[in-house]
């Protein structure tokens, strides 16, 4: 009897449709695609967002443990679970907690964040370097990432690290809720006084309200307003990383290793 193998690709989620479709969705195909013989599904961590959903739009949408529970009672053996999360945070400790019970019921091949190990953040700054324009004379790039309280928060003063080691000198990084904040970046800067414009690009798999909101918002706080309010010309890219291939790619590729491993 053949072997039944699924990938389960695991997301926070989101309650935007067209933000879910081109960034959630297009990762899932671009993994699916490394994998053809498993069986893609989906499953998202959020509470919060597969309440909403189900709420407005009537469709149920799996959580880890169902979607594994499901995956065993249809007698799948072999899953490789990919998580389309940035860092190694609380979310991905949850999705391992969730995700334990099932190892003695199923070959669970669990795949890593974006940013785990070294080469990761190479692989992602050459990503988003081979994905967007390079700063031009007087311009700075700005990456806003989510920010947390758990330790894996040092990955963005990596990841930038990394992107100044490569070449991108102007490039920085900022979070909504970590360290470094907005005034970090500010900062920063303003210790580069050849720096007239910044192009703010969310470091998030989905822009989402964070991105549309504390980043590209109309209010008086939003990091555009601000630093229009400090005189520097700012444009706002409303992408999320899930809208570059790239991107996905590394995703795949953590699939891939996960799954050979
Ligand atoms: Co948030």
């Amino acid at each position: 009897m053949e072997e039944k193998k699924a990938l389960l690709v695991v997301s926070f989620g989101t309650s935007f449709p067209d933000t879910l479709e081109k960034n959630i969705a297009a990762i899932e195909r671009d993994v699916s695609a490394a994998l053809p013989d498993h069986v893609l599904r989906r499953a998202f961590t959020s509470g919060m967002i597969l309440r909403k959903i189900a709420r407005r739009d009537g469709v149920h949408i799996d959580d880890v443990p169902r979607a594994l529970a499901r995956l065993v009672a249809e007698g799948f053996t072999q899953v490789v679970l990919q998580p389309t999360h940035i860092m190694n945070g609380d979310e991905y400790d949850k999705l391992c907690g969730q995700a334990a019970p099932f190892t003695g019921l199923l070959d669970l091949r669990l795949g890593t964040p974006l940013l785990t190990e070294a080469e990761d953040y190479q692989a992602l700054a050459r990503a988003l370097m081979d994905s967007l324009p390079a700063p031009g004379e007087g311009e700075a790039l700005v990456f806003m990432g989510h920010g947390t309280g758990h330790h894996a928060n040092a990955a963005y003063c990596q990841l930038e690290y990394v992107l100044h080691d490569l070449g991108w000198k102007d490039a920085l990084v900022g979070t909504v809720e970590g360290y470094p904040g907005f005034a970090e970046v500010l900062r920063r800067l303003s210790e580069r006084p050849h720096i007239r414009a910044v192009r703010l690009h969310p470091l998030m798999v989905v822009a989402g309200d964070h991105a549309n909101n504390d980043m590209a918002g109309e209010e008086e706080d939003s990091w555009r307003a601000q630093l229009e309010g400090a005189g520097y010309a700012v444009t706002c890219t409303l992408k999320g990383l899930g809208e570059y291939p790239a991107v996905r790619s590394l995703f795949a590729r953590h699939a891939l290793v996960a799954h050979d491993r």
